[in-house]
């Protein structure tokens, strides 16, 4: 998903959620219910709710079509353009059915339902947005693999260094080099650092021991800081480029189970109040 994805046709969706969200404003304004306040039990109320509902199939329904490639004869660009915005015009459409009554039942669990699901996809496209530019900016031109074969070639360097150097240095740097991890929970991939880093603590040890070396060895202790000091560097762009991936997805893992949880409730609210009201 490009930036063109907001702009798409000339803003077309946007334009068509507008005009949705303005008939829709203008009906409630206008609109004088029978008896007692607005709400969803009204003429409008029923029109708006029953609005409502359509949008939300319609908006689930691009989890189905997003994934039956080449079909029909709408892009996948128009259906997630046109889902971003109807999905945002989605809030007008809802609080207006529901008349701004609220309360603790099913109705209310479902409008905040929608809410979340709404918010999580306004993550979403700010992270579709945002990270795959930041992506490129810090992987310099390089792809993921490129950077880990990178990591190794100074991994093979920096111990032939080291090993010239006291088994203090050597061991410091072999430890190092066998706990290097990537990844873990997802709260760290999340956060793209890692306060346990062993190629940090190992640069850190490895300066303090090369300054007890003797002459003749200091200048393959500053080749071999130069070293640890690229590798960690690049771990950091490893750390960093997962938790922008991670932050690409997570949001997902909201969104779908959350609509879920939307439709589900949301039977429940038509099925009750049919039955009940
Ligand atoms: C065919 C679709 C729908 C129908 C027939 C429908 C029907 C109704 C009715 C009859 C009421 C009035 C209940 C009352 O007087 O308190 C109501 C209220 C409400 N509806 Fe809907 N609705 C629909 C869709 C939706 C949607 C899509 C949402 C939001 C996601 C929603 C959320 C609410 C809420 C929050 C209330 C207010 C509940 C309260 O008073 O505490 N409804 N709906
Ligand atoms: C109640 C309203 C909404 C529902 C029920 C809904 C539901 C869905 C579903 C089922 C998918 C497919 C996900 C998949 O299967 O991988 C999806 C994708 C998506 N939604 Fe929504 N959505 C809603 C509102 C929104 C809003 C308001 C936004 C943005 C402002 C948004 C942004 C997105 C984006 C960017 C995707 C594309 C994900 C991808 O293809 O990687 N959604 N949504």
């Amino acid at each position: 998903m490009h930036e063109s994805i907001l702009e798409f046709r000339g803003f077309k969706y946007l334009k068509l959620s507008a005009w949705m969200m303005l008939v829709v404003v203008l009906a409630y304004a206008l609109h004088q219910p029978n008896v007692g306040p607005p709400n969803g039990g009204t003429a409008l109320g029923y029109a708006l709710g029953t609005l409502g509902l359509g949008l939300i199939i319609w908006l689930a329904w691009f989890g189905v079509r997003k994934r039956r490639y080449g079909k029909g004869k709408m892009q996948l660009e128009d259906w997630l353009s046109a889902h971003v915005y109807l999905g945002l015009g989605l809030i007008v459409v809802a609080t207006l059915h529901t008349g701004f009554q609220f309360g603790w039942n099913v109705h209310t669990l479902a409008y905040t339902l929608m809410c979340l699901v709404i918010a999580s996809g306004i993550f979403g496209v700010y992270a579709y947005l945002r990270y795959p530019q930041r992506m490129t900016d810090n992987r310099r031109g390089q792809t993921l693999r490129e950077i880990l074969t990178q990591i190794a070639e100074l991994d093979l360097k920096a111990r032939e260094i080291s090993a010239t150097l006291g088994d203090d240095i050597h061991s410091a740097v072999m430890a190092a080099q066998e706990k290097l991890a990537f990844g873990g929970s997802t709260r760290r991939m999340l956060s793209g650092r890692d306060p346990n880093c062993p190629s940090h603590a190992a640069l850190k040890r490895v300066g303090e021991l090369t300054l007890g070396l003797p002459v003749s060895e200091a200048e393959r202790g500053r080749a071999l800081l130069a070293l640890l000091a690229r590798k960690t560097e690049l771990a950091d762009r490893v750390r960093r480029d997962l938790s922008f991936k991670a932050k690409m997805d997570i949001w997902l893992m909201f969104h779908v189970p959350l609509t879920f949880g939307l439709l589900a409730s949301l039977t429940a609210h038509v099925v009750s109040v049919f039955f009940y009201w």
